[in-house]
């Protein structure tokens, strides 16, 4: 069988079309999802692997989507080995005792495979679905700045104020923290590998609140550790954050195949800025609420950004908000397969 059209991209190759999945796909803007998930924790949902499948196949039935990403959570794994997190819906993840001292770096111990069976089981029965369709199965993690973020503040923040403190009052603290999730991340991405994932996505939503300087000094040498120690498996690698437009060039040298490019950035600047590497993204959420028809406008101002180079996975540059209109979604995906005709010679 061909490989998969997303494959092609990621690595820079010539595509029949453009690509396209959505970051959130699976989630609250699908009533499918709504129905199926009822109320509780998202956490428990995740631990229920034949109900975390069928959620992460819903938006490839739905959308025809070019890849199905794993429903689970940048979470996931603290949650495994009892850092004591929850994910409060509407709000997002809140831990009961966030990490203040070296005492706490203990609580932060190695990931063990037994500690994630319900997430490769969910890995195991997603992709034997997706095979009658030759879907790749993207898994993920959180990138360590991210995931310190929501471990040091404790609840979603929105001047980091607490994380930076720590950060410059006590830098060997933080690199001791930063090494322990970069520990942690390589093996959970590296188990959705060996269970049948065929990309990763290291999401560091929230490294465009750093400065160049704290960019550099912390949170990229952290992600290029976390690249390297999966380069072996051969799988395409995308990076991905939110307000990172000062940063690209940097997070661009972290080692991943493909820079994820967030809409606050012209998708052809943001290609300059990553050194003409592949990209993915870069609708505005937001441009997809007002129904089918302007998702469908908005969707051909990125594709005319992308121009006809090979390289781009459509996406776009931040999850699929909860009030999106899957029909909306729907008309996104139709006009980037039928007018996107990247790499196409
Ligand atoms: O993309 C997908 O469809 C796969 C599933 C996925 C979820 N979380 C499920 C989820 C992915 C890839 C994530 C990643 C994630 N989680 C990130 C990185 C991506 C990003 O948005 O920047 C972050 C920062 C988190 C942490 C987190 N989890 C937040 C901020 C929230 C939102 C809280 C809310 O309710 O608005 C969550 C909860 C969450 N994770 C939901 C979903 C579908 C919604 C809550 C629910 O359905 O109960």
């Amino acid at each position: 069988m061909n490989d998969p059209v997303f494959l092609q991209a990621c690595r820079g190759e010539q595509v029949s079309h453009v690509p396209v999945w959505f970051m959130r796909q699976a989630g609250r803007s699908l009533p499918e999802y709504r129905a199926l998930r009822g109320s509780g924790s998202i956490l428990e949902a995740i631990s229920d692997p034949a109900l975390a499948s069928e959620i992460t196949l819903q938006p490839v039935r739905r959308y025809g989507v070019d890849a199905a990403i794993l429903f689970s959570d940048i979470v996931v794994p603290y949650h495994a080995i009892g850092f004591g997190v929850d994910v409060v819906p509407g709000r997002g993840p809140v831990i009961a005792a966030p990490f203040q001292s070296a005492d706490d770096l203990a609580r932060l111990r190695d990931l063990e495979l037994a500690d994630i069976t319900h997430v490769t089981e969910t890995v195991t029965l997603a992709v034997k679905e997706l095979a009658a369709t030759n879907t790749p199965l993207i898994g993920f993690a959180g990138a360590p700045f991210t995931v310190a973020s929501y471990l040091v503040e404790g609840a979603p923040t929105r001047d980091f104020a607490v994380i930076k403190s720590l950060m410059h009052q006590d830098p060997v603290l933080f690199q001791l923290l930063l090494d322990r999730l970069v520990e942690i991340t390589v093996t959970f991405l590296r188990a959705q590998v060996a269970h049948g994932a065929r990309a990763l996505q290291l999401f560091d939503s929230w490294a465009g609140s750093l400065t160049r300087d704290e960019y550099q000094r912390f949170a990229l040498p952290a992600t290029r550790r976390v690249f390297d120690a999966v380069a072996d498996l051969g799988v395409p690698t995308i990076l991905f954050g939110v307000g990172t437009g000062e940063l690209l060039d940097l997070m661009s040298s972290a080692g991943s195949t493909v820079m994820g490019i967030d809409w606050h950035v012209d998708l052809d600047a943001g290609r300059r800025r990553v050194g003409h590497k592949p990209v993915q993204g870069n609708l505005d959420p937001a441009r997809c609420l007002g129904g089918e028809a302007l998702a469908v406008e908005a969707a051909r101002e990125v594709l005319a950004r992308a121009g006809r180079d090979a390289g781009h996975i459509f996406n776009l540059g931040h999850g699929v908000l909860p009030a999106t209109d899957p029909d909306a979604l729907a008309a996104v995906v139709q006009v980037v397969h039928d007018e996107g005709k990247a790499g196409v010679r």
